[in-house]
């Protein structure tokens, strides 16, 4: 079988360094994160699609009706589509269940993985994430490690939205680290650092 997703792969120098899946934002390709997943984890295998919707051009992971209104039908059409290339990647390359590193609309659609398709992930490193679902399904995560960071002045995730997501993924059984850090939606050397230190430790 073939996968529709265009991506780059890079193998991983270290076999027990975790697979990342890496989720770029809106208007990002599959070469956007791959500097990024180098430095938070060095020796990690790092899988990285493209976004297949395109808005104005700019790829993202799923449709929307305006800056914060999802097109959840999609959101979740788009999971299923992104959980299937996961499982695609992981037979022709050989790794195991990825952490997925996903910025700002990256971000978003990782924690629907998480919401919809678990089995797709290991953990999840969320930069900038919102609810991705307004009502999501029941779901066991079963003491799966996720880590949100958000930005106190992000214009784009209201702070409230974001300890939403953080309560919506403990309250599913994740083990849910949530930092809030002095910056707006940019990534910031800090996100950097704190990801390579959470990554070190759940691995
Ligand atoms: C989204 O559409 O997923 C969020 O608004 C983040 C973004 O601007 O891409």
């Amino acid at each position: 079988a073939k996968s529709p997703f265009t991506y780059r792969f890079e193998a991983g120098a270290q076999a027990e360094a975790p697979p990342l899946l890496l989720l770029h934002g809106t208007g990002g390709d599959e070469n956007d994160l791959l500097q990024l997943g180098q430095m938070m984890s060095s020796g990690s295998a790092l899988l990285s699609p493209r976004g297949r919707v395109l808005e104005n051009g700019m790829p993202r992971f799923f449709r929307r009706f305006s800056e914060g209104r999802f097109d959840e039908e999609d959101v979740r059409y788009r999971a299923v589509e992104l959980g299937d290339f996961v499982s695609y990647a992981r037979d022709r390359y050989g790794i195991g269940a990825p952490i997925a590193v996903g910025f700002s609309n990256g971000a978003n659609i990782a924690a629907a993985l998480l919401l919809t398709r678990p089995e797709t992930l290991a953990g999840a490193v969320l930069l900038r994430a919102m609810v991705p679902l307004s009502d999501p399904p029941a779901v066991d995560l079963d003491g799966k490690p996720v880590l949100i960071l958000s930005g106190r002045q992000d214009p784009i995730v209201p702070a409230d939205n974001a300890r939403r997501l953080s309560t919506i993924l403990s309250k599913a059984g994740a083990k849910v680290d949530h930092q809030i850090l002095p910056t707006g939606h940019q990534l910031s050397q800090t996100d950097i650092a704190l990801a390579r230190t959470w990554l070190a430790d759940v691995a």
